[in-house]
Order: C-alpha cells, then sequence, then structure tokens
C-alpha cells in the first residue's frame, strides 16, 4: 500500500474523551496503562513525541521531557488536549498525519503510541515514518491491540469467531480497527529499524463483571504482576512494547529544528503565523497555538 492512499480515521468532532473515558468504567485499563508506560519509558528525556496523542489522557506521564510534541490529526482532539494540559511552552501541539510526519529526520530521542496503530491499514508504513523521526538509540514505546489474546482463542476453539487468531494477518474487526498477531508487529518493527527489548502483557481483567466486582486497586496490582510475563507469553488484549531505535545513520541534533517540510523534507522557517520551506514549496499555518500540517496553504 502507498503511504499517500492510505486512509485516516478521523476522530474530527469525535467525543471519544467523554464517551469512552469519563465515568465510562474504564479507570482500570487507563492505570494499568500508566503503570506499563512507567516501566518502559525513561522518565527523562530532550524531545518525545506523543503520537496519535488525542485529548491528552496519558501525556501528563512525559513531565521529564524537555519538549513533547503533542500530535493528532484530529484538531478536535488538540483542542481538548491543550484544554487538558495548559500552554505549557514545552508542549508543541500539532495537526498531522502519521502517515506523512513532518518530524525532521532523527529530532526526537523517544516516541510514544498507544491505542493509535489499531486504527492503521498500513501500519508497517507508519512504523517507518515513526523511526525516520526518531535519531538512533531512542526509545519507541508502542501500544497495539493484540489479536492472540485468551478471549479470541477461546471463542476460536468454540466456533464462536471465524478468524483464526494465531495467523499473522491483521483482523479488521470494524472498519479502521485493527488486532494484530505478536510476531507480526515485531517483525514490522524489525524491518522499520527497531529491535523490541521489553514487551507487557495488560489487561487480562478487562471484562465488565469481574471489574465490577473487584475494586480497580486489586485489578490494577495483579495486572502489573502479570505485565511483565508479556516478555514470553503475551496472550492479552494489549501490549506495550519498548523498542529501541537502531542504525548509525548521522542526525540533526536533537536541539535542532523540529519540523520538515512534507514536500522536499528540508528545514522550516517559522515566522510566528507560518512555518515556510526554505525551498519554497511548501507552507503550512499556526493556528491558535497549533500547527497545522493537514493541509498546505498557498501563497
Ligand atoms: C483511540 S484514540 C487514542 C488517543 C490517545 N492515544 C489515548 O490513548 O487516549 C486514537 C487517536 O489516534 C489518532 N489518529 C488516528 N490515525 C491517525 C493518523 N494517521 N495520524 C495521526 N493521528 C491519528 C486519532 O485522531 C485519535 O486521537
Ligand atoms: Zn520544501
Amino acid at each position: 500500500m502507498n503511504e499517500t492512499s492510505v486512509p485516516v480515521c478521523d476522530y474530527e468532532g469525535s467525543r471519544y474523551r467523554t464517551e469512552f473515558w469519563e465515568g465510562q468504567g474504564r479507570d482500570y485499563e487507563d492505570l494499568t496503562e500508566r503503570v506499563a508506560l512507567r516501566a518502559l519509558l525513561p522518565p527523562c528525556g530532550r524531545r518525545i513525541a506523543h503520537l496519535g496523542a488525542g485529548f491528552g489522557r496519558m501525556t501528563g506521564e512525559l513531565g521529564g521531557y524537555d519538549q513533547v510534541i503533542v500530535l493528532d490529526y484530529s484538531r478536535t482532539m488538540l483542542r481538548e488536549a491543550q484544554a487538558h494540559l495548559g500552554r505549557d511552552p514545552r508542549y508543541i501541539f500539532v495537526a498531522a498525519d502519521i502517515y506523512h510526519l513532518p518530524l525532521a529526520d532523527g529530532s526526537c530521542d523517544a516516541a510514544l503510541m498507544e491505542r493509535v496503530i489499531h486504527h492503521m491499514a498500513d501500519a508497517p508504513a507508519a512504523l517507518r515514518q515513526v523511526r525516520a523521526a526518531l535519531a538512533p538509540g531512542a526509545t519507541f514505546v508502542l501500544e497495539y491491540a493484540n489479536k492472540r489474546n485468551l478471549k479470541a482463542i477461546a471463542r476460536y476453539w468454540l466456533k464462536r469467531q471465524a478468524w483464526d487468531p494465531f495467523n499473522p494477518a491483521p483482523v479488521e474487526f470494524v472498519a479502521l480497527n485493527f488486532d494484530f498477531h505478536p510476531d507480526a508487529m515485531e517483525n514490522w518493527l524489525r524491518a522499520a529499524g527497531f529491535v523490541t527489548e521489553r514487551q507487557r502483557a495488560l489487561s487480562y481483567f478487562r471484562l465488565g463483571a469481574l471489574k465490577r466486582a473487584v475494586p480497580t486497586r486489586l485489578l490494577v496490582a495483579l495486572d502489573r504482576l502479570l505485565q511483565p510475563t508479556g516478555d514470553w507469553a503475551p496472550y492479552s488484549p494489549s501490549v506495550f512494547t519498548r523498542n529501541r531505535a537502531v542504525g548509525s545513520e548521522p542526525v540533526a541534533a536533537l536541539d535542532g529544528p523540529l519540523f520538515k517540510c512534507l514536500s522536499c523534507g528540508g528545514p522550516l522557517h517559522d515566522d510566528g503565523e507560518t512555518v515556510v520551506c526554505a525551498n519554497g514549496d511548501g507552507r503550512w499555518a499556526i493556528r491558535d497555538g497549533i500547527y497545522d500540517f493537514k493541509e498546505a496553504i498557498s501563497g
């Protein structure tokens, strides 16, 4: 699949925050993700890209970094992230497509992408874009939805589910919603220039009745104990991975330019209202504190 033609799951106008998270009985999922992230991500660094950050639910976990790129395709989500996080100058809000990342090559020493790749019809293309934005040695924490989970295996064996959880091909259970096989994900990460160092198996207790019956803090404590089993047996619905960017290509310094031109890859000049390509083939707006790379402006 060509990177230019990949469909995006569009959250413009979405009520994801209020309809999926707030008051929706998902404290267990939220807390277990924080446990995994704290175990995998270096607590501090120079510049981290939070890709598909949504309304910034997890962005507050990145407070040890000098600069945090809060990037999402949805302007609605970014406006909510601004309200959620405040106008701390360490946060840079960017509207962009992960398949066309405007981040300069090697400009970040870490990246986080959780609950996003399950929307990607061409996961390998997205991973290549992330790798290009990272410096060699950088850490990439990636969460993905695991098709080879215990519930899917049981349903398959009981003939209540047609698709095979052991087959490495992604399964699209709803349009633009994919579950992935752990082996396929590891292979794609390797092909993109990453080595997977650690895996955390999360959310084994993601069952409504269990969540209602057992105190959340107990479920989270049990989840914390189980998470390290992801290194050898990831059979949970959600998997967090820590990946190291390999390679020795020369890169821009981490305090160098953040953005690159989406047309030619050249550096962009920031004049306060727009970012402009030095080669004259692209200009993008900065509106209400958001660098908007969803469409170039003419003139
Ligand atoms: C399920 S939400 C998760 C948000 C956040 N990571 C969280 O866990 O709370 C998926 C997010 O990915 C974003 N997204 C999906 N495809 C994208 C793409 N191609 N480029 C940038 N963002 C994308 C959506 O706009 C949405 O905010
Ligand atoms: Zn250019």
